[in-house]
């Protein structure tokens, strides 16, 4: 038994010839937020799909609660909330009456759960305002309310802050974060907004045409790449052979005839800069640099950047 809530090995989905999510293998820990990043067309939906019974897979295992997901739905999806495709809501009903209607299908009978749900993501419970007149991200806010109203442990969210303004997405990340931290909660949420799941997410995995190229820690991954010493020199080959030769370090890249990237910082940049022009390497500028996230995701996807 480990701590996985949600475990996957070696996911595929097809729709003809085309794979749309290939052999992925996914780790959602209990009790973090775990952010799914791709960009449109990624494999995010349809991964999700998979794992909230929706759509099956042409191979690979799910398990959830530690459960085979086939064979066990009955068991293992009413712990889980989601939020994948808009919820079809009546348009002249209020947000209340909404809930209340899905809360009779589900058999739920405490209207306590929606007043707690519509609470949790800032609706008025008793509001006259009825669906057709609500802003996007009033609607997109019910739909998150509708995800947890049942009180679940696991919450899946496709892009829950898509379409929303600055203001919204701020208030959407703090009441998931809350959820969390708060809640106790597992969530897993995708974007296709790298700044959003860096704010948000405890753990990150990088899809990229139905491949999951990385998953690690937010913070792993900001210590494995954010810091690096630039030197733009004479040769990056030879600059390249005396790391190897005099400092023992194979952490480096070379990105140009005369630019090459030392990754281990904590070699001294100065003793290196000597040893370079000791042996003929001539160093113009030397640099400490940060990737951003967003270098990383293209080093990752080896592809454009993302918003
Ligand atoms: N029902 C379907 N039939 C055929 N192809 C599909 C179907 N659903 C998804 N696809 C294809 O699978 C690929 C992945 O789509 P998916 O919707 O999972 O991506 P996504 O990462 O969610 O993208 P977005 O950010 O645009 O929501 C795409 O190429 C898409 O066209
Ligand atoms: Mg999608």
């Amino acid at each position: 038994m480990n701590d996985y809530i949600i475990e996957t090995n070696d996911l595929t989905k097809k729709y003809g010839n085309q794979v749309c999510v290939s052999h992925i293998s996914l780790h959602v820990k209990k009790g973090r937020i775990y952010g799914l990043l791709g960009r449109n067309g990624a494999g995010k939906t349809t991964a999700m799909r998979m794992l909230l019974g929706l759509s099956r897979p042409n191979s690979g295992q799910i398990r959830i609660f530690g459960e085979t997901l086939a064979g066990n739905e009955n068991k293992v999806l009413p712990r889980i909330g989601s939020l994948i495709e808009s919820p079809g809501f009546y348009p002249n009903l209020t947000a209340e009456e909404n809930l209340r209607i899905f809360a009779e299908l589900r058999g739920l009978k405490n209207s306590k759960d929606i007043k707690t749900a519509l609470e949790l993501v800032n609706l008025p419970y008793r509001d006259k305002k009825i669906f057709s007149q609500y802003s996007l991200g009033m609607k997109q806010r019910l739909a998150i309310a509708l995800a947890v109203m049942h009180n679940p442990e696991l919450l899946i969210l496709d892009e829950p802050i898509n379409g929303l303004d600055p203001i919204g997405i701020a208030e959407v990340r703090s009441f998931i974060r809350e959820l969390c931290d708060i809640g106790g909660k597992t969530i897993l949420i995708s974007s296709h907004i790298l700044s959003e799941i860096a704010l948000l997410a405890d753990d990150i995995g990088i899809i990229d045409k139905g491949v999951l190229l990385e998953e690690e820690s937010l913070e792993e991954m900001e210590r494995k790449n954010r810091r690096y010493i630039r030197f733009i020199v004479s040769d990056s080959r030879k600059a390249a052979e005396i790391l190897e030769k005099d400092f023992g370090t194979g952490n480096y890249e070379i990105c140009e005839e005369n630019s090459i990237r030392l990754l281990d910082v904590d070699l001294p940049a100065a003793a290196v800069n000597r040893t370079f022009v000791r042996q003929g390497v001539d160093v113009s500028e030397v640099h400490l640099c940060e990737d951003t996230l967003e270098d990383y995701f293209k080093k990752v996807t080896g592809g454009e950047g993302i918003a």
